[in-house]
């Protein structure tokens, strides 16, 4: 195991946090960007209560409204636009995933005269890694992505149909103001594909991490259980403030790099979930629910030990042995079994997907992201035919 840990993100966690929005922006900036998405945080009244921290401490405030699930890389570029005209000095990211994606993006975008698009990793050979970016507030509304305390910023191209990830240090937000209240207004399918992410998250290092890693195991199965048995508080009273807490705590914790940190592995099912993203245009966490199910069951047979594990850990079956494939699958089906109870889709007809162009997103998958030798990297790694053949397993 090696690795280097780093994360500079201030993380303000509380309910009701979000009155100390003006008082943390203002340590940053004079002039913020607001970045928001379709409109649930006008509807919730987040939006107003929000500007009115900003204004009492001196932070006035222009708007990028609009950012669409999957946010796109013409918004980043209408963002970073708006950001520059108005002379922007610090942006906010009010919202999900995707308004916090294109506003990290954004944020670089400020500081470079090319095209965004550069920055977003979609097989070219040298993408272009920002280094300077305007400092950015995350604000999350709901409990998913982990965007809210990592680097990573993941934006869609309509026109190429191509939906991948950049990953770079200046994209570490300044600080993450969470205020778990903000999330009581989620609704059960959101709440549900959100818990679905969190734990595919901690699921990709777990499975496809280097050997020997005791410490993010437990921490990895700390995070699935937590997500698992307060994600069903949550479902079943969604202003439950307590289940939502500890539901974003666990979306913190998922991908902010700690259970992770020194895994070292690959994320195949995310990968393949971005390429159905970027063809179909459906939710994440939805399409990871029909995706990781079907690629446990292949991984499965190449690492039979970490899916025992798994099974005996998390859902507390008996193994026979160490490799009991049996047991393994059995803990797989409970996996799945628990995502079709809390509303998650298991199957690509439920996303109105067929067979038509499975190959096709195996391509596009491989395209993106490749070892030497071509595959998709995870324990074990990906042919093209291993994609088509989980991909069909999942119609
Ligand atoms: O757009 P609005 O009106 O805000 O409504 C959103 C949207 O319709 C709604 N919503 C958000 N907060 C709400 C709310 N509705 C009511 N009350 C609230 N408090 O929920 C819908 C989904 O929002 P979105 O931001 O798209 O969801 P999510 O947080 O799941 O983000 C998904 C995006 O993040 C990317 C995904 O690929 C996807 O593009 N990811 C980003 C990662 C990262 N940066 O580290 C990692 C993830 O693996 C993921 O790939
Ligand atoms: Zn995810």
């Amino acid at each position: 195991m090696e690795f280097e840990y780093y994360n500079p993100t201030r993380l303000i966690f509380a309910a009701g946090a979000l009155a100390r929005l003006g008082e943390v922006a203002s340590q940053h900036g004079k002039r913020a960007l607001l970045v928001t998405g379709g409109g649930s945080v006008k509807r919730s009244g987040v939006y107003d209560r929000a500007v009115a921290s900003l204004k009492l401490a001196g932070v006035s405030t222009v708007e990028c409204s609009g950012v669409e699930p999957n946010p796109r890389i013409t918004t980043v570029r209408r963002g970073a636009k708006i950001a520059r005209n108005e002379g922007c000095d610090v942006i906010i990211a009010l919202g999900g995933g995707s308004a916090m994606d294109a506003a990290k993006v954004m944020a670089a975008a400020f500081y470079y005269d090319g095209d965004p698009w550069d920055m977003i990793f979609h097989g070219q050979t040298v993408p272009y890694v920002p280094t300077r970016a305007l400092p950015i507030i995350t604000v999350p509304t709901l409990a998913a992505t982990g965007s809210e305390m990592n680097m990573g910023a993941v934006i869609s191209n309509e026109e190429t149909k191509e939906k991948s990830f950049v990953q770079a240090q200046c994209l570490y937000p300044v600080v993450a103001l969470v205020d778990p209240e903000l999330t009581m207004s989620v609704p059960q399918d959101q709440t549900a594909y959100g818990i679905c992410d969190i734990i595919t998250h901690v699921t990709e290092g777990y499975f496809n991490g280097v050997a020997g890693t005791p410490i993010q195991d437990r921490f990895a199965e700390g995070v699935i259980i937590t997500a698992m048995e307060y994600g069903l508080k949550a479902l079943e009273d969604g202003n439950n403030l307590e289940a939502r807490a500890q539901v974003q705590w666990a979306s913190i914790v998922a991908l902010n790099g700690w259970v992770n940190a020194g895994t070292n592995g690959g994320f195949p099912v995310h990968m393949i979930e971005h390429t159905l993203s970027a063809y179909h245009d459906i939710t994440h966490g939805a399409g990871l629910a029909v995706v990781n199910p079907a690629w446990m069951r292949f991984a499965a047979r190449h690492r039979p030990e970490k899916f025992v594990q798994f099974a005996e850990r998390i859902f507390g079956l008996d193994a026979k042995n160490s490799i009991d494939l049996d047991c393994a699958l059995e803990g797989i089906d409970r996996f799945e079994a628990f995502l079709k109870s809390i509303g998650c889709p298991t199957r690509l007809s439920e996303l109105g997907i067929g067979d038509a162009l499975l190959t096709e997103y195996a391509k596009e998958t491989v395209r993106i992201i490749h070892d030497d030798k071509g595959l998709l990297p995870g324990q074990p790694p990906m042919s093209e035919a291993d994609i088509v053949a989980v991909l069909r397993s999942a119609l």
